[in-house]
């Protein structure tokens, strides 16, 4: 039977690898050259060049890490694909919710049958879902087919780990309970040329009581004010015009820093660089909003019109059993604050429905926080029960068929806004930056400063670039226009 190799368990594997450096990023870099030869030699074996695949689960923190390890996984030598039947396919997982983790056991159902297939393939996971003590004991007892495991600290080591495994023909663990080393200088295979996603903190320390992240991600962590702008400064010298500034609670970014500085600080230094023209962040936290943050959105030239603010639930009563740490009146006299000076700007937000003891009149006091505040869009869930959590073991967990109906009316709402929303810019003429073709023929799609999609006649060349788009007609929830010579 397949060995287990547990690099936490097996302790310092230094010395396993004479001639390699131990400083990052050298060490990965040789590690790549090493893994390098092993898939020439695969080649060679199959007459055919090597695939891969990351299959990105969750949020826009994977989207970015799977952008590193397509890096790392193009700097090897395969051919990147989508196809889960290469020679690498790594799932990148997400456990926000347990659908999310069900779908993971579906897709490695499927990796069992192309395994028997092609036995030289190499079937990986990393991500949040595997920091999950109880998720590994699972693929160790069921899916025994499965060769690098990995979690959210450790994304840089992909190529050790896969040397590792290649070397042994073990099936290889490297969970990390935590950590302080980030390694973000190693190759990125970056899925827009003209836009990227920039870490600037990791973790979270909120603890919501339905949330998992604090335990997959760990404690937060931000990244220096130095690291960040060096990195915004290389993005924008390769040509990128929009960075999405990302971590769980971007608010309380620098706060303990040796150096604090605060978010919006760092905003105004990145607004300096030259090439970047559009600044976006996620997310926000309402109760760590600060007013600066807001005066510095409202007098900045390339921070976007758009505000993601998770409002979760409109019952003070249950945002306090959530641990959100404010109440109705808050959120609303914040976005109240933030639409009166920033009156062109787009809201959106996610919402839990059914979170355990939500009552009828609380689910009220919800939907009462979405009509007052009209977002442009919402992201609506239902709450999933995610062990460890405080909210796990709260009694009164809502049936079903409860969650389910609320959620139905709540969907109903926010469409019906939204779309009437989307509708407002109808005949004006506003800057759209090209960032696909779109699947109708001779057309392509963009997005507004509010983040709001726009089809619009054009070809291919224009990707990555400005143009001013009269917006002809509202479709729910995106726009068709027209460019304008101006
Ligand atoms: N159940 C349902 N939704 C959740 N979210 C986070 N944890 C849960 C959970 N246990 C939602 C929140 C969060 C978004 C990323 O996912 O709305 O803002
Ligand atoms: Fe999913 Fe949260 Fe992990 Fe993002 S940070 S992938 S939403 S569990």
């Amino acid at each position: 039977m397949k060995k287990i190799m547990d690099m936490q368990a097996a302790g310092n594997l230094i010395a396993d690898y004479p001639g390699i450096p131990l400083g990052e990023p050298e060490r990965q870099l040789a590690f790549m050259d090493k893994c390098r030869e092993l898939v020439k030699q695969k080649e060679e074996a199959a007459g055919r060049p090597m695939t891969a695949a990351v299959i990105n689960f969750g949020c826009q923190m994977n989207a970015r890490d799977a952008e590193k390890l397509r890096g790392i996984l193009k700097k090897i030598g395969y051919i990147i694909t989508e196809e889960e039947t290469a020679d690498f396919v790594l799932y990148n997982t997400c456990t926000v919710r347990d659908n999310a983790n069900q779908k993971v056991y579906g897709r490695l159902g499927y990796q069992k049958s192309f395994k028997k297939q092609n036995p030289e393939m190499t079937v990986a996971l990393c991500g949040c879902m595997m920091q999950e003590p109880e998720v590994i004991e699972k693929i160790k007892k069921s899916y025994r087919f499965v060769d690098i495991i990995f979690g959210t600290h450790n994304v840089y080591k992909l190529a050790e780990l896969l040397y590792a495994h290649l070397t042994s023909k073990s099936m290889i663990i490297d969970i990390w309970k935590d950590t302080t080393m980030s390694v973000e200088t190693l190759p990125v295979d970056r899925k827009y040329s003209f836009k990227s996603g920039v870490n600037i903190m990791y973790g979270c320390n909120n603890f919501c009581s339905y949330c998992i992240v604090p335990y997959v991600r760990g404690r937060e962590r931000s990244r220096t004010p130095e690291e960040i702008l060096a990195e915004c400064r290389r993005l924008a010298d390769e040509g990128i015009v929009e960075v999405m500034l990302l971590g769980q609670n971007v608010n309380s970014y620098g706060k303990n820093l040796e150096n604090p500085i605060s978010f919006a600080e760092l905003l105004k230094e990145i607004e300096k660089i030259d090439g970047i023209k559009r600044i976006r962040f996620m997310t926000s936290h309402p109760k760590d909003l600060s007013d600066e943050l807001i005066q510095t959105m409202k007098e900045s030239k390339k921070i976007c019109r758009h505000l993601h603010l998770p409002l979760q639930s409109g019952s003070s009563r249950v945002l306090k059993e959530m641990n959100r740490r404010y109440d109705k009146e808050k959120y609303l006299a914040l976005a109240a604050k933030i639409r009166q000076e920033i009156p062109d700007i787009s809201l959106t937000t996610d919402i839990i429905v059914g979170f355990p003891g939500e009552t009828e009149e609380d689910f009220e006091e919800t939907l009462d926080v979405v009509r007052k505040v009209r977002y442009d869009s919402a992201f609506t869930f239902i709450y999933s029960k995610r062990t460890g959590t405080p909210a796990a073991a709260m009694e009164n967990q809502i049936p079903d068929e409860v969650s389910k109906e609320r959620f139905g009316r709540l969907l109903d709402l926010v469409q019906q806004i939204a779309a009437e929303e989307c509708g407002r810019l109808t005949g004006q003429t506003e800057e759209v930056l090209v960032e696909t073709t779109s699947n109708h023929e001779g057309m392509v799609s963009g997005r507004l400063s509010n983040n709001t999609v726009v089809h619009l006649p054009g070809t291919e060349a224009m990707i990555g670039t400005f143009v001013r788009v009269r917006l002809d007609e509202a479709k729910g929830f995106y726009y068709i226009g027209t460019p304008v010579e101006e």
